[in-house]
């Protein structure tokens, strides 16, 4: 790990500050090819609304009704950046204050749960997301959390399991979380919702959707529509495949008055009070980008990634998913652990500039998820940069040439780089 060599002055940590920030720029920024399936980039000019006075100022309440003043336009930019949200997804309600997916997430805990309550969600070598764990968010609002059975051969949530859970968990079961981290294909939110309206006809279960990964895929109609398929709530992160600042976000359209109610309350005053404003312009400015061109680019994005999981399998490495045509999101994962695990080769490929993650696989042990089987693709980021299925070929030859063909790390770390230039310019954007 770099550590910090500046000695502590204040003259050094100033330059320290600036210098960092344009090394992070330069290397992350232009000179790798970024796979995370969790990150983004703005366009510049989502970019530019980013940094502005909104930066500073507090706007706690809603919308013409605030405890300060000063917010006229502050109304006006979330008033508009509601409506478009809205009208992307269709959706009658809409929440922009949270900070997170990770805080959208204990904000729906708080409003359809109380502590002791039971709630279900994939465990996390099944794609769930720590937030709805016992060692997450889920925990910190003290519900009992279980696992909804998974099938880890074909990647689906085992329906019939599910309705043995709700009958053993009965009146103590609040929330089902559908979605996750590795989110291949999508769920049976269909199906489950009618499991529970068979199983709870009073409809006292909240079903939540965590689309933090894939709602970008839903703004452009590349993925299910949760809302559409039964879901009560939707909870999102704005920065993953939704190419916006980094923030939460909370949907719906079917809630009743007290949840309505209790939602907005857990939000605000319950986990935010100044929702850091300078995002909203930012969020929609993205929003029309996805209005414009999000089907475009949510197509490309799921082509991309089909292609660049067919080139890897024709490669040779262990991609996940195959008798499912690999995957139907951004994501693509594949099993490393005949190539010494997922730590071994997430660290290659960055000395190779090209930055991946590590993940545990479906039926791997929770325990193994420092070195986990497997690594996680995200094509998202390179797509919005416009690269097609040419360069996912290219891309998946420089993993075999490191990984397989034995290449060093420096020509690979060349070849990611020079064609990371190639495509400089963000795409899908006025
Ligand atoms: C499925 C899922 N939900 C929630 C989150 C948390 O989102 P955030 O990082 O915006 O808090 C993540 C993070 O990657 C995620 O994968």
């Amino acid at each position: 790990m770099l550590q910090t060599q500046a000695a502590l002055d204040p003259a050094s940590l100033a330059r320290l500050a600036k210098d960092t920030v344009s090394r992070q720029n330069e290397w992350r920024g232009k000179g790798t090819l970024n796979l995370i399936a969790s990150e983004n980039v703005m366009s510049p000019a989502a970019m530019s609304l980013y940094a502005s006075d909104f930066e500073f100022r507090y706007a706690e309440g809603t919308i013409g009704e605030r405890y300060y003043e000063g917010t006229r336009y502050v109304d006006v930019i979330e008033d508009a950046c509601e409506k478009a949200i809205k009208t992307l997804f269709r959706a009658e309600f809409v929440d922009l204050r949270p900070l997170s997916g990770a805080q959208a997430n204990l904000a729906i805990f708080s409003a359809f749960a109380k502590p002791g309550d039971s709630a279900l969600s994939l465990n996390v070598p099944s794609g769930g997301h720590i937030s709805y764990r016992d060692f997450g968010a889920a925990g910190c609002r003290g519900l009992a959390v279980h696992d909804i059975p998974f099938n880890n051969e074909d990647f689906t949530v085992d329906i019939e399991a599910l309705r043995g859970l709700f009958k053993r968990l009965g009146a103590s079961l609040k929330v089902v979380t559908l979605g996750g981290s590795l989110f291949l294909f999508p769920h049976p939110v269909n199906e489950i919702a009618k499991a529970l309206g068979e199983s709870f006809p009073d409809g006292e279960v909240a079903l939540h959707y965590d689309a933090a990964h894939v709602l970008g895929l839903i703004a452009g109609g590349q993925f299910q529509d949760p809302l559409r398929e039964g879901a009560l709530v939707v909870s999102a992160s704005t920065h993953k495949t939704f190419p916006g600042p980094q923030g939460g976000i909370l949907l719906a359209s079917n809630l009743k008055d007290k949840q309505r109610s209790s939602l907005r309350k857990a939000v605000f005053p319950g986990l935010v009070s100044n929702h850091h404003i300078h995002r909203i312009p930012a969020l929609l400015y993205a929003a029309a980008e996805m209005m414009r061109f999000g089907a475009d680019y949510a197509s490309q994005t799921v082509a991309n990634a089909k292609s660049l999981a067919r080139s890897l399998d024709e490669l040779g490495f262990k991609v996940v998913g195959k008798a499912r045509g690999y995957t139907s999101s951004h994501q693509v994962a594949f099993d490393a652990s005949g190539l010494g695990g997922g730590a071994l080769v997430s660290r290659a490929l960055t000395e190779a500039n090209i930055i991946v993650n590590k993940n545990l696989l479906p039926g791997e042990d929770v325990r193994n998820s420092k070195n986990p089987a497997g690594i996680r693709l995200g094509v998202q980021e390179v797509t919005r940069f416009g690269m097609k299925e040419r360069e996912m070929d290219s891309i998946a030859h420089m993993f075999h040439d490191l990984l397989i063909g034995g290449e060093s790390k420096e020509s690979i770390a060349t070849r990611a780089t020079k064609l990371r230039r190639e495509f400089e310019e963000v795409k899908f954007t006025f």
